[in-house]
């Protein structure tokens, strides 16, 4: 077991490992005492793993109660929020009282977000059960729903009090989910540790994952140390992510994250070694580490199909964007660049 603390608005422990679902209830009474418990979990996850965890928090002596919501990125939004808000208003949840996010990236954006606008704020644990969500999203405080106009485009920063990363959840994820998460595993290679790259290239090894996942928590947690409100260096995280997001709304959400983020890393790293972004060439290789990682890379749509939708995304600011573009393995570059630049590196 590995213990990663964050230090933002607050300062938190992200515990990975086989097992660690056990220590939420000793956890629970020590972060919130005598409050209620609200697992909010999604119709594909709940049956696997809720009941344990209620009975654990029950036997500890914690009230709980649970809302379940129908699995997928389409109910990450503002309807399935309020729904949400008007069960807690119904159970009499107050803010001495605390979500359990039980789920992957969708579950803990939404729950997230929940949690810092009932009664203007209450508990939140994070419980990611995907590799994607406990590298990525449990961590950092980004929440968020989806509007019509795009992904992620309603949130808040609100930093949960503890995420537990158990491992042994994984046994139960199918195989894309995990191949979707090292999509975000291969990315913190490309970003921050070229290291961390030659060591999943071709895949990881069951006995190395707990290591794996505990290196990408820590550059997530530097990066949120250093930029907790995302006005600079935490674009670093978002490689990839300006197509990625664009491919997913132009999918119509067919096309996973995990899935358009590998399209979108590789697309942009073209890009950089085509415009003299990059110091060396590097597409080919995150390309391959991709496909070793049983991702695909190459994107359906064209670029200019794409644009669009980038121009919508937060990346942008005024008649700006801000791009991530790898210069070698381990290292990448933020450059900020007219609409109309971008536009061209697109079109070419
Ligand atoms: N997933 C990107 C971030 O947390 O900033």
């Amino acid at each position: 077991m590995k213990t990663v603390t964050v230090h933002a608005s607050n300062t938190y422990d992200v515990v990975i490992g086989g097992g660690v679902s056990a220590l939420l209830p000793a956890r629970l009474k020590t972060l919130y005492p005598g409050g209620r418990v609200c697992f909010v979990s999604e119709d594909r996850v709940a049956p696997l793993h809720l009941s344990a965890l209620e009975t654990a928090a029950k036997t500890a002596g914690i009230d709980t109660a649970h809302y379940i919501f129908p699995h997928g990125e389409r109910s990450k939004n503002p309807a399935v929020l309020l729904s949400l808000l008007e069960f807690l208003a119904q159970e009499h949840f107050t803010r001495k009282d605390v979500l359990v996010a039980l789920g992957g990236g969708v579950t803990g954006d939404l729950t997230g977000l929940a949690s810092a606008l009932f009664m203007r704020g209450m508990g939140l644990v994070q419980m990611p059960t995907t590799l994607l969500s406990m590298v990525d999203s449990s961590v950092g405080g980004k929440t968020a729903v989806n509007l019509d106009g795009g992904k992620n485009l309603c949130g808040v920063f609100r930093q949960p009090a503890l995420v537990l990363c158990d491992l042994g959840y994984l046994k139960t994820l199918a195989p894309e989910d995990f191949a979707d998460g090292m999509a975000e595993v291969v990315k913190y290679g490309v970003i921050a540790d070229a290291a961390l790259f030659d060591r999943v290239k071709d895949g990881v090894a069951p006995d190395d994952l707990e290591d794996v996942v505990t290196r990408c928590v820590e550059i997530k947690r530097d990066v949120v140390a250093a930029d907790e409100f995302d006005t600079g260096k935490r674009a670093l995280l978002n490689f990839g992510h300006t197509l990625a997001h664009a491919i997913e709304t132009k999918s119509n959400y067919q096309i996973s994250h995990g899935r358009a983020v590998a399209m979108g890393m590789v697309r942009i790293a073209r890009i950089a070694e085509a415009f003299g972004y990059a110091n060396e060439p590097c597409a080919g290789r995150i390309a391959a580490a991709l496909e070793a990682n049983a991702l695909p890379t190459a994107c359906p749509y064209e670029n200019k199909a794409l644009f669009p939708l980038t121009t919508g995304d937060k990346k942008c600011a005024g008649n700006s964007i801000a791009l991530v573009l790898p210069s070698k393995i381990g290292d990448c570059l933020i450059e900020r660049m007219p609409i109309s630049r971008w536009k061209e590196l697109l079109s070419a």
